[in-house]
């Protein structure tokens, strides 16, 4: 979602801002901005929408300076034109901000305060930096007061970042519920909202809380509160590595990701096991699960999908009822709740503002969560009471690969530790590092068939409109995240189904050629009543593709994935349906990365 850069102290200051806007794309825009300055010269504020690449060819080379800020829109208040393409400029032009968020009181603000101001476009940052000017422009206040003022009466979530004309060795900041980070340099200063953004430029950063303002030069950082008493904080060196997040020789992160499972699971296996094969696990984690009478699982999209995969281990092994929560119903309706909760936040960005929505409300409540996630001092990482992380490097593509089946084995990791805590007697014989390294093999075998499945997907799909993913049992699940999967990235209209339920209504939208996609895992009773289904969608004219797990496979099908612990086959199973995704948008001349409409990282409710 939106991005934020900034740098004050820099003469490079545009090329810093354009990268780090780079760096930002992952995490889906559509349009830019920048705004430079130097003291002693005309500012510069280029917008356009698109990609990054058009806002370079706009900057040209020319464009010179030591500080400025830059944005990444998602268009969430009016289109994305550049009028409401961020940086936002106050009314004499003497502010510009640019604003991560929602203001939820920008009508209010503009009706109350801001009788007879211009506005250029729609957004509810161009109120904020008109406000912020009014209270400077007007009522003579000076920034940092007319900032403080400002931010007392606006309701909502916001990363800002703010420079005014006639200060030229400033960058004032604040946030609430959005993310924003100050990276550190030597002789110069930073703002982003992702580390990714600058860590070509630095690995040591500090955190920002909630409902803090930072007024950043060169170099100097000062944190305060909304009171102006100044706080003390340190920084932190950001474990991220330049090469992580570049693409080799891949032509898309996707694929990258998808190519990267094998040594993610390995390399949870190094993380949450000793060499005698014993959990690792922290502890109070093991404890406050042991201490739950019932966990509930609290995720979007994806996140939801590897949660409902876990449950099934999670409540054998750790002999507790697990319940399923989508984050954005359960922030504003909260059901009853047993005795004893544990919130469990599976998150891959950790900044999901849905998901943060439900922890606010847990934490109000004084309940006890874990957030399981991919990026460390993350927003739910910090504000959950424990933290296990995913491991799985960072995932730039847009559609998450190996974030989802790192979050489904960093979930058996700690539902065996808890069932071994217990005696658990399915735990003692479910040895997880041998079967998760039995996973990994069952991935690469499966990746070495890329080709095969490629042609396949080209057969089934080129010119489909829609399809259908089919499953029992955990392949329901499987089927969840494969439709998802492929309705992000190819547009092409798809619905896991459990394979049973289709002839309750759906098989009527079964007709000839319609592509229809059955999962067949080795469990002989399952296996046999899905293999029903399929003939019951074949006898009705569908197109269909069979995935199916060794043991259980027969003359015909399509694709055999390698037999795993049956805990785990969502981890195998899902693999082919990554790739059929990645090669239906590809083979349809789609950015198999940057889906429309989409963002990696969705910090608006
Ligand atoms: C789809 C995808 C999304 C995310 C969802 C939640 O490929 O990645 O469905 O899973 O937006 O995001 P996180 O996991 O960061 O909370």
């Amino acid at each position: 979602m939106c991005g934020i850069v900034g740098v004050v102290g820099n003469e490079n200051a545009t090329d810093i801002l354009l990268q780090g806007l780079e760096k930002l794309e992952y995490r889906g825009y559509d349009s830019a901005g920048i705004f430079v300055t130097k003291a002693g010269e005309e500012p510069a504020l280029v917008k356009s929408v698109g990609r990054i690449a058009d806002l370079r060819d706009k900057v040209g080379e020319s464009l010179a300076g030591n500080r400025g800020i830059g944005h990444t829109r998602w268009a969430t208040h009016g289109k994305p034109l550049e009028e409401n393409a961020h940086p936002h400029q106050s009314e004499t032009g003497r502010l510009t901000l640019v604003h991560n968020g929602v203001i939820e009181n920008y009508a209010e603000l503009k009706e109350e305060h801001l009788a007879g101001h211009h506005f250029k476009g729609q957004t509810d940052t161009e109120v904020v930096v008109h406000l912020i000017g009014k209270f400077v422009e007007e009522d003579g206040l000076d920034t940092l007061a007319a900032f403080r003022q400002a931010l007392g009466l606006i309701k909502g979530s916001y990363a800002f970042a703010l420079i005014d004309q006639e200060e030229p060795e400033t960058i004032y900041v604040a946030k609430n519920k959005s993310p924003l980070l100050i990276g550190l340099g030597q002789g110069y200063n930073m703002v982003c909202s992702d580390a990714m953004a600058m860590i070509r430029e630095t690995n040591q950063y500090m955190e920002i809380h909630d409902q803090e303002l930072v007024v950043v030069t060169k170099d100097s950082v000062s944190v305060q509160d909304y009171a102006g008493n100044v706080l003390e904080r340190e920084s932190y060196t950001a474990e991220l590595d330049l090469s992580d997040i570049g693409k080799g020789t891949y032509p898309y992160y996707m694929l990258k990701e998808i190519d990267e499972q094998p040594s993610v699971m390995r390399k949870l296996i190094s993380t949450y096991a000793d060499d005698r094969g014993a959990m690792t696990v922290d502890p109070a984690i093991v404890k406050a699960v042991q201490e739950a009478d019932r966990l509930y699982i609290i995720a979007a999209g994806t996140s939801y999908h590897a949660g409902f995969a876990s449950k099934q281990f999670l409540e054998e092994l750790t002999d507790t009822p697990v319940e399923l929560g989508i984050a954005s119903e359960w922030g504003y309706g909260m059901p009853l709740l047993s005795q004893k909760p544990l919130f469990i936040f599976l998150t891959q960005s950790g900044e999901t503002a849905d998901s943060r929505q439900v922890l606010v409300k847990v934490n109000e409540m004084g309940l006890p969560s874990l957030t399981i996630t991919n990026v460390p001092g993350s927003t739910l990482s910090r504000e959950a009471s424990h933290t296990m992380l995913l491991h799985a490097g960072p995932e730039i593509s847009v559609a998450s690969t190996k974030a989802y089946t790192a979050q489904i084995a960093t979930m058996a990791f700690l539902a065996k530790a808890v069932g071994d805590a217990n005696g658990n007697s399915k735990a003692k014989d479910f040895d997880l590092v041998r079967e998760l390294s039995l996973v990994a093999q069952s991935i690469e075998a499966t990746l070495s068939d890329k080709d095969m499945i490629a042609d396949k997907v080209e057969k089934l799909l080129l010119t489909a409109r829609n399809a259908f993913y089919i499953g029992r049992g955990s392949n329901y699940y499987v089927a969840m995240e494969a439709s998802l999967k492929l309705k992000e990235i190819s547009y092409i209209q798809c619905e896991g189904f459990a394979a049973g339920e289709l002839k309750h209504g759906t098989i009527s939208l079964i007709e000839d050629g319609t592509p229809v996609i059955a999962l067949i895992s080795n469990n002989s009773v399952l296996a046999s009543h899905a293999r029903g289904n399929v003939a019951e969608v074949v006898a009705r004219g569908a197109h269909v593709l069979t995935i199916v797990e060794e043991g259980a496979d027969k003359a015909g099908d399509d694709i055999i994935t390698r037999a795993v612990h049956p805990y785990l086959s969502s981890i195998s199973m899902v693999i082919p349906t990554q790739l059929i995704a990645y090669y239906a948008s590809l083979q349809r001349g789609l950015d198999v990365d940057k889906p429309r409409n989409l963002a990696k990282s969705v910090t608006v409710e």
